[in-house]
């Protein structure tokens, strides 16, 4: 009799140990991982394949059966939403994409979203989502410049993470991140800066989020331009988007590039100037062509980073030019193609350039 009193409070007390740490452990967050493509999902012939490697050949299954450390940080489940290297980017890919985020996030089981990028257009994904995902919760954007099947693939800790990242709560409502190399990055201002290595990732006018120390993400700084849950740019119901094109300039040039991309039907042109975006006298006459089709031009620079001042290198209130703030060309692109979803007013343009 007493042996069984014995047993029972003894059960009794694990049973009341096993809740009080169930209490105490916070439960795993639960990340989806949508595949894309890319690099991180490449494969190369040998272990020191680190160009001419084929990418995107990697299923979302095997990437994430290849760290099984992620299942330490969090329940993870994987898309596969295209299976391509990230040149071959295209709208609907990003539409898919960005619809697919909002209604994953829009779920009470669901605390993040990591997206497997190739490096090459990566910048481009992250911004787009930045500006049409209609959530606080974390989005990172990941890529990895070597493939899984090299030596010092960059891939698996990129990989974990991001899934830390997305799964934390610090993370949350500080818009899209681009998480490589030890370093959060904000989607507005990371760029890649190097063809060929590891640090290429960059956020060259105002410097990273933050950095990864150990499994533990550290925020420094904070995206201050409008994004996500701020953002007026909605994604629900839109099949394409507008066609803007991007015309870099170089010495010599003659407009032929913006006759061209007015001749295929280009809704907006971003010019890529010089210096503080500069058009040249010789571009002029294709630039008012363009204008006159009601065409709205976007002044960038290809110099990469700093601000296009307005009413600068060009009188941007006598043509209707919008000045494109610290946007590089391919950004300044994505913010355009959203803009013109809502109006062709170049002010009104101006404006949303001065808030993204
Ligand atoms: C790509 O962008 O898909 C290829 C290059 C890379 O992922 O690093």
């Amino acid at each position: 009799m007493t042996k069984r009193i014995l047993g029972i409070i003894i059960a009794l007390f694990l049973v009341l140990q096993a809740a009080a740490f169930a209490a105490e452990t916070p439960a795993k967050p639960h990340v989806v991982i949508l595949a894309t493509g890319g690099t991180i999902a490449g494969a190369g012939v040998t272990s020191t394949t680190t160009v001419g490697y084929t990418a995107a050949v990697t299923p979302v299954d095997k990437l994430i059966a290849n760290v099984p450390e992620l299942a330490k940080v969090a329940t993870i489940s994987g898309e596969q939403v295209s299976q391509i290297a990230s040149e071959s980017m295209t709208m609907e890919i990003w539409l898919k994409l960005a619809k697919r985020v909002n209604q994953l996030l829009a779920r009470d089981d669901v605390n993040g979203v990591v997206i497997t990028h190739g490096t090459d257009t990566l910048e481009e994904t992250a911004y787009f989502l930045n500006l049409v995902v209609k959530s606080d919760k974390p989005v990172v954007l990941v890529g990895s410049m070597r493939p899984g099947t090299a030596m010092s693939a960059d891939g698996p800790l990129n990989l974990y993470r991001s899934v830390i990242l997305a799964g934390a709560r610090e993370a949350a409502g500080k818009g899209v991140f681009v998480m490589m190399n030890d370093t959060i990055h904000g989607a507005r201002d990371v760029t890649k800066t190097i063809t060929d290595r590891v640090d290429t990732f960059r956020s060259p006018e105002v410097g990273a989020l933050g950095v990864f120390t150990g499994d533990r993400p550290v925020f420094y700084r904070q995206a201050l331009r409008k994004h996500t849950v701020d953002s007026e740019f909605d994604v629900t119901g839109l099949a394409t988007l507008p066609r803007v094109d991007i015309v870099y300039h170089y010495a010599g040039n003659q407009g032929t590039m913006i006759d061209a991309a007015v001749a295929a039907g280009a809704k907006g042109i971003v010019h890529a100037g010089t210096g503080n975006g500069s058009i040249a006298k010789a571009e002029y006459p294709a630039v008012e062509n363009a204008l006159k089709q009601g065409i709205i031009v976007v002044r960038s620079s290809r110099v990469g980073s700093g601000i296009i001042a307005r009413n600068g290198e060009a009188d941007d209130d006598k043509y209707g030019f919008v000045a494109a703030d610290s946007l590089n060309p391919q950004k300044a692109r994505i913010l355009l193609m959203l803009a013109l979803t809502k109006t062709n007013d170049a002010k009104e343009i101006q404006r949303m350039f001065w808030t993204y």
